[in-house]
């Protein structure tokens, strides 16, 4: 099968290369980039050299190209104009922005400053995250690839709302890498190093979905809260979902155990021991864990990913792989770097 990447020269792009190249079931049929139009991939990602011998295209150029799936690694507000015309031609899709992940229309006005187009995708479009929506991922032709705010918050907090928690509150601290590669102030190397503060703290975008996705899940409202942070690191994302309520620690550790149990990529930690993203960069990982402190009463759920993996290409891979009726691990087998 064969696959066209757009945005192919960001970070998140670089990772679909990355994994695409190794990848058993699938071929590149086009890699775009604006800035590095017909010049080899190894220009903008020098890793991949020797790996993959490909030119960047302008989306305009692939757009005439054929191939059965498209990863969208655009910056938000372009998927939506683009992924109608790539369906009504028969290609499958998943876009690893925000595009078509709230179900909601109003909400992108609020959230993203436009109002949505395609109000009826949205309704069509299936939430990229393999742990909640398997099955449709399978029958899908557009899958909305989560936030990796979003991945971690969820994934740290979904046993716990099965457990009855109604109200999360949610702190993520994430690496520079999430921020993308186009540069700003505020991730110039003498800004951004040695950095641990807040950012979006009175409301982070992707704590819209962490709210309509669990809420979903138990089919009831749950509020979710996330303040997410900046941390000098280049890649992982670390959530602590923090609950009020009493649950003893082995009914802690059952609810993890169950809801994940034969999930491929989600590795509960014993008690005691503590997820920590130096575990799980470079792979599709995500480890989970929980502590709970009885005198307030208060429950965390922890989840340490690689924002670049599990949090954007890693998921993505794992959504194109069910989408194409392929082992969902394919291409994915990658352990983790260390030491990082
Ligand atoms: N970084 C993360 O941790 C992360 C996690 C989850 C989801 N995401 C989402 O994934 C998407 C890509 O993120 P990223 O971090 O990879 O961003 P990035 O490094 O800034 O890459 C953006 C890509 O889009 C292309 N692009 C930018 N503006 C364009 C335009 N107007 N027309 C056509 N192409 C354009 C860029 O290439 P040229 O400028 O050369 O065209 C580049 O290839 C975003 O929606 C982001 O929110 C990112």
């Amino acid at each position: 099968m064969s696959v066209a990447v757009f945005g192919a020269s960001g970070y998140t792009g670089g990772e679909l290369l990355r994994i695409l190249i190794s990848h058993p079931s699938f071929s590149i049929a086009a890699a775009t980039s604006r800035k590095y139009a017909s010049k080899p991939i190894y220009i903008a990602h020098p890793h991949l050299k020797g790996l993959l011998f490909l030119k960047f295209s302008t989306i305009e150029e692939a757009m005439n190209k054929d191939y059965d799936y498209v990863l969208l690694a655009l910056p938000h507000g372009l998927s939506k104009d683009i992924v109608p015309s790539l369906l009504d031609r028969g290609v499958k899709i998943v876009d690893l922005g925000a595009d078509f992940r709230l179900k909601d229309p109003s909400l992108y006005k609020r959230w993203y400053g436009w109002n949505h187009p395609h109000p009826e995708l949205l309704k069509e479009a299936v939430y990229g995250l393999p742990e909640l929506h398997r099955e449709e991922i399978k029958g899908a032709r557009l899958v909305a690839s989560p936030g990796c705010n979003s991945t971690a918050t969820i994934l740290a907090s979904a046993p716990l709302v099965k457990l009855g928690a109604r109200k999360i509150l949610a702190d993520v601290k994430v690496g520079s890498s999430e921020a993308g590669s186009n540069p700003s102030k505020s991730s110039h190397h003498p800004e951004r190093s040695g950095v641990i503060r807040p950012y979006s703290a009175s409301g982070h975008r992707h704590q819209v979905e962490a709210y309509q996705e669990l809420s979903e899940l138990v089919k009831d409202e749950v509020k979710v809260s996330i303040v997410p942070h900046s941390v000098g690191s280049v890649r992982g994302a670390f959530a602590s979902a923090h609950v009020q309520m009493e649950v003893s620690e082995l009914e802690l550790w059952k609810a993890f155990a169950r809801f994940y149990a034969g999930e491929p990529f989600i590795r509960v930690m014993q008690k005691g021991i503590y997820p920590n993203v130096k575990n799980v960069i470079g792979s599709n990982f995500a480890d989970l864990g929980f502590s709970s402190d009885p005198s307030l009463p208060r429950i965390t759920g922890f989840a340490a990913i690689d924002n670049l993996m599990k949090g954007a290409a890693g998921q993505a891979i794992q959504s194109l792989n069910l989408m194409a009726g392929v082992e969902e691990t394919l291409g994915l087998k990658l352990p983790p770097i260390n030491p990082v």
